[in-house]
């Protein structure tokens, strides 16, 4: 995809398929297609972006990213190397090389260990400080994160959630990586420490040229860290696009429906509201075509067009670096366009303004205000 310098990450066509025998597999039977034929780049030093809705892949994509997992077919490059045939001493490098910040960072961090013995052993085992230089390197992190040095001798649940996140992240900084993956490292910690925290990771992802991918739920923090955004949908990426193309001309119907949920990046924004009908989880997506065609409120007021139910429709770029997934994604912005359902047989239907309703989508009062500095929580 272009609109981004040389990639540091690239996920070529990748899936993962969770259950079934290997036999089933083929024929799809007891299948989770977790991740559906995803390509993604993502540059050195960029701050990259995974939204979806709970299901929809964003955790799976991160762990076979740091290879808790490896993806069923496709490839996952990292500087150019498939990493899914590192071993060794190679496979240890690319594990120091790229780390995760989790969720929930009480359970991520080992409750009967001090804070100082859990930061010195990444310079242990991966041979990077010793004695006085590591000590020094470990009071470092704490200030770098927030976190007084005089911390160090406490136990993980001597912290607040927003600190022991901190020290989540001070761990995996602790072994220099060129990549963290943070899946939802705001999304367990009080509304009021969520934007501390965010504003920490901005300021140490621009601080040590960092490349970070954040996945989230939570579309406002998203556009709040990063540069460029995916959004994905039962495992497939719906729309790529840098983050003021997205809150200013989201295309695809589904990321306009996320976009109003979000209360203070839809008004004047330009993009149209859509409505999004019932949930992820109940609504079986037609086989070979769309994956979001149960719920599409574009399609429905197309006249229910047969090529979203018959056709995938495949990432396809309007603009440089703004690729969607959608037949019909310009088809109101651009009448004449190829892509109205006239060009393929189906019948236009009413454009009535939709209403603002949204079913099944997050709680958009639960998104932080973005405006606090980063200090200690
Ligand atoms: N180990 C597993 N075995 C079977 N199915 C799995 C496994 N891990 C994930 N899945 C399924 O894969 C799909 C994607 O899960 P994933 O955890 O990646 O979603 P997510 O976008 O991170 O969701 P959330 O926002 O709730 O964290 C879901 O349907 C999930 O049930
Ligand atoms: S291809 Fe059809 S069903 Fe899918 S998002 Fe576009 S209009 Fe909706
Ligand atoms: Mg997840």
């Amino acid at each position: 995809m272009s609109g981004i310098g040389r990639p540091l990450l690239e996920l070529d066509h990748v899936e993962r398929m969770f259950g079934g025998s290997w036999l089933g597999r083929l024929g799809g039977d007891n299948v989770v297609r977790a991740v559906d034929d995803v390509t993604l780049s993502i540059a050195a030093g960029e701050a990259f972006g995974i939204v979806g809705e709970s299901g929809s892949g964003k955790t799976t994509v991160g762990r076979m990213i740091v290879r808790l997992l490896d993806p069923t077919a496709g490839a996952i490059r990292f500087e150019g190397q498939d990493i899914t045939r590192l071993r060794g001493g190679a496979l240890l490098a690319y594990r120091r090389s790229v780390q995760m910040v989790f969720q929930n960072p009480y359970l991520s961090l080992n409750p009967r260990r001090r804070v100082r013995d859990m930061l010195l052993d990444a310079y242990r085992i991966h041979h990077l400080a010793s004695g006085r230089d590591a000590e020094e390197r470990v009071a470092a992190l704490m200030e770098m994160v927030g976190l007084r040095r005089t911390m160090l001798d406490r136990y993980p649940h001597e912290f607040s959630s927003g600190q022991r996140q901190r020290i989540g992240i001070a761990r995996a900084l602790s072994v220099e990586p060129r990549l963290i993956v943070a899946d939802e490292p705001v999304s367990a910690l009080d509304v009021s420490v969520q934007a501390q925290v965010l504003n920490l990771l901005r300021g140490l992802q621009e601080e040590l040229g960092l490349t970070v991918v954040f996945i989230s739920h939570d579309l406002r923090a998203v556009s709040f860290l990063c540069s460029r955004v995916a959004v994905l949908y039962l495992g497939q990426v719906m729309e790529v696009a840098p983050r003021r193309a997205l809150v200013e001309r989201a295309a695809h119907p589904y990321t306009q429906a996320l976009m109003g949920s979000m209360p203070s990046l839809a008004p004047g924004s330009g993009i149209t509201r859509e409505v999004i009908r019932g949930d992820i989880a109940d609504q079986q997506p037609p086989p070979g075509g769309c994956v979001f065609a149960p719920r599409c409120e574009l399609r429905r007021r197309l006249g229910d067009p047969d090529r979203c139910l018959t056709e995938r429709p495949w990432p396809r770029e309007l603009s440089e670096g703004h690729a969607v997934a959608c037949h019909f994604a310009d088809a109101e912005a651009r009448p004449d366009t190829d892509a109205r359902p006239e060009a393929t047989g189906a019948a236009a239907g009413p454009t009535t303004p939709t209403t603002p309703t949204m079913v099944g989508i997050s709680d958009p009062t639960r998104v932080p205000a973005v405006t606090s500095t980063g200090a200690t929580t």
